[in-house]
């Protein structure tokens, strides 16, 4: 019998960081009772604390049994399952209390010890202290809370991965939910980028929740995000498309430029002059009106005045019998103007010609004008208060945009960008960060930056825009390399880690893995993690719902955690339907249907108006939301 409980073995050979153990013959292997506590015995996750004088140096067993047997003694060892593979994580000293990293080694023939309650309080246990944020608890031992250093969570990063219905979503809700705490956090800055629209409902008393079909009655406001502060290479994708001929773009750049020119000089800005501007300036131009001229200077036809250059004073409209134009066109309403076709017979006394342009952007410019009219598309070419006139003029400016944004009483602030066409989602993203990216750079100096207050960014469903070759991670992994010392912080959050670029989930300081059955997802959630720690990560597969393992700078040990679930009204719009349902409503199920449910004979119209409206409130809720009142709706509408 051990004389001391929770002696375990001996350190019988070193490499690195990687220790391996052999049990001593004492050890009974499955529980030990130490002080009235159960702690179970060579479990893979489990901790190992091995005194050096003073210090004690701290690891996670990564692997036990016939495997973690040294290979010069697998022949001869009997007992293949008396050996432990231990990672080494951290110290502890008696004055300064926990640290990552180790600055001495153990030696063959140390003593390996289990680590009890009371050790795990000495490395965990700070509840109290507002530099920490509880996620959940110990998987191991459930009277322990998980904190994380919020410092750390924020500027270096995090990435919280799982398969589908894994709780990342939920795990993200909690977090969000204690960060948001007024009574500690009165001033956090949170901005989540929610393609699903999940968490505005379970944030929605601590949220600016920004929609482009907002429901007013909540409070939520209208999504715009104005083109014009697109850098060309941003606005090109989502407006004209791409344009290959370099002479074409260099007309475009021009054009574009000149409408800038035009409306600087008229409504002169701070901070740019006509001579500093480029095409890539933040200065509002209508886009509109770029649409009408590219279209013009392709597709008009004109009278042909001999020695007279085709201008606008020689077009050729087509008339009515009064001598009315049929159709003059109207800018802001994207709507083409008809022109006369082509006379270019013998005998006709009056000859109209095609244009003489050599643009070869007929087809951008045809995308650009169905953009236009698209009411999709509004939140973008037509962004309310942020919608240039034909001459540039706009009600608000990129101010306003970010002091909604960014500078909210509330703390966090959600764009839900569910309404958005999947096909511009990448640029969009892209966009929104680099707005929000430059914006905190240059005010790095001034409170309203990101030194004086941090702002952590939460990038729900990350895959989805964030590949090598799409817009967004351009401006993800300049967040990445360069956002921590600018206070600009990220969350990502992904089911499909190996769709992210390697270099953005790389820079993740801490991981909030759950559960992972994809091994190529795996892999790379392993590559990006710091420490290595191959046997923690292969308990992926099988964790639970809601249990995660964190690694990283946020937390003192790698952590296998049961998350907090957030109480039911604090939870994302993402439960699980019930297929089956037991009970009946009363027993606190959501959803009423299930397969088992009589129902009414379905009606599908309102189905497919929801579709076409592209909005998922029912004419029921629509209805209680103009009862209420929401005069708020017709504000914010282009003059
Ligand atoms: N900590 C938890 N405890 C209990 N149940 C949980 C927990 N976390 C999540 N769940 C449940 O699991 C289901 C899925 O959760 P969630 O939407 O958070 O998953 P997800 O990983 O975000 O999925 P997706 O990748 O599809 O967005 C929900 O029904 C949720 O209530
Ligand atoms: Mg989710």
């Amino acid at each position: 019998m051990n004389a001391d409980p929770t002696l375990l073995g001996t350190v019988e050979d070193v490499s690195g960081a990687s220790i391996r153990i052999k049990l001593g013959q004492g050890t009974v292997s499955g529980l030990s009772f130490i002080e009235g506590q159960s702690y179970r015995i060579g479990q893979v996750g489990g901790f190992i604390r091995i005194p050096l004088g003073f210090v004690n140096l701290y690891g996670v067993i990564s692997q036990v049994g016939a495997s973690a047997v040294p290979e010069r003694l697998a022949e001869i060892e009997q007992h293949g399952n008396r050996w432990m593979t231990v990672q080494l994580v951290g110290e502890g000293h008696p004055a300064t209390g926990f640290d990552r990293g180790i600055s001495q080694f153990p030696t063959v023939g140390d003593a390996a010890h289990l680590v009890t309650e009371h050790d795990l309080r000495t490395i965990y246990g700070r509840p109290q202290d507002p530099r920490f944020v509880q996620v959940g608890r110990l998987a191991s031992t459930s009277s322990i809370p998980a904190l994380v250093e919020i410092d750390k969570l924020v500027t270096r990063h995090s990435a919280v991965v799982g398969t589908t219905g894994s709780g990342k979503s939920t795990t993200v809700a909690g977090i969000l939910t204690a960060l948001s705490e007024s009574s500690l956090y009165p001033s956090a800055r949170i901005l989540v980028i929610d393609i699903h629209g999940e968490y505005g409902r379970a944030l929605s008393d601590r949220a600016a929740v920004f929609r482009i079909n907002p429901d007013k009655s909540r409070g939520e406001r209208a999504l715009h995000i104005p083109y014009w502060a697109m850098t060309l290479d941003e606005l090109l994708p989502v407006t004209l498309g791409g344009i290959e001929n370099i002479g074409d773009r260099g007309f475009v750049i021009d054009r574009i430029t000149e409408l800038k020119t035009r409306a600087l000089k008229q409504w002169p800005r701070a901070g740019v002059t006509i001579d500093d501007m480029s095409v890539d300036s933040p200065v509002p131009f209508s886009i509109h009106q770029l649409w009408f001229d590219l279209h013009c200077e392709m597709r008009a036809t004109h009278f042909e005045r001999p020695g007279a250059p085709q201008s606008r004073q020689t077009w050729a409209m087509e008339k009515d019998g009064t001598g009315k134009a049929i159709q003059a066109g109207d800018v802001m309403k994207a709507i083409a103007p008809r022109f006369s076709p082509p006379k270019d017979n013998k005998g006709d006394d009056e000859k109209i010609r095609l244009s003489r342009s050599n643009l070869g952007i007929s087809r951008n410019a045809d995308a650009l004008g169905s953009k236009l009219r698209d009411t999709r598309f509004d939140f973008l070419l037509r962004p309310g208060p942020y919608l240039p006139n034909e001459e540039g003029k706009t009600e608000r400016d990129l101010d306003d945009l970010l002091s909604e944004w960014l500078g909210d009483i509330r703390p966090i602030s959600i764009l839900d960008l569910s309404g958005i066409p999947p096909a511009i989602q990448s640029e969009v993203v892209g966009s929104v960060l680099r707005l929000v990216y430059d914006a905190l750079f240059w005010a790095r100096n001034l409170p309203e930056g990101g030194r004086e207050r941090p702002i952590l960014i939460v990038l729900e469903e990350a895959h989805a825009y964030l590949d090598e070759k799409q817009i967004a991670s351009v401006a993800v992994r300049k967040i990445a390399k360069e956002g921590r010392k600018y206070g600009i912080g990220m969350m990502l959050v992904s089911q499909r880690p190996a769709e992210i670029d390697q270099t953005i989930l790389s820079q993740c300081g801490t991981i909030f893995a759950m559960r992972l059955s994809n091994s190529v997802d795996r892999s790379h959630i392993k590559g990006a993690a710091s420490d290595n720690l191959d046997g923690l990560f292969a308990m992926l597969p099988v964790l639970r719902t809601g249990e995660a393992i964190i690694v990283g700078e946020a937390v003192n040990l790698p952590i296998r955690t049961l998350i907090d679930r957030p109480s039911s009204r604090r939870r994302p719009d993402s439960t699980d339907p019930k297929v089956v349902v037991p009970g009946s409503e009363e027993d606190g199920y959501e959803s009423p249907g299930g397969w088992n449910q009589p129902r009414d004979p379905s009606d599908y119209a309102e189905a497919v108006e929801l579709w076409r409206r592209q909005d998922p409130r029912s004419r029921r809720v629509l209805q209680e939301v103009e009862q209420t009142g929401d005069v708020a709706a017709k504000e914010g509408e282009p003059k």
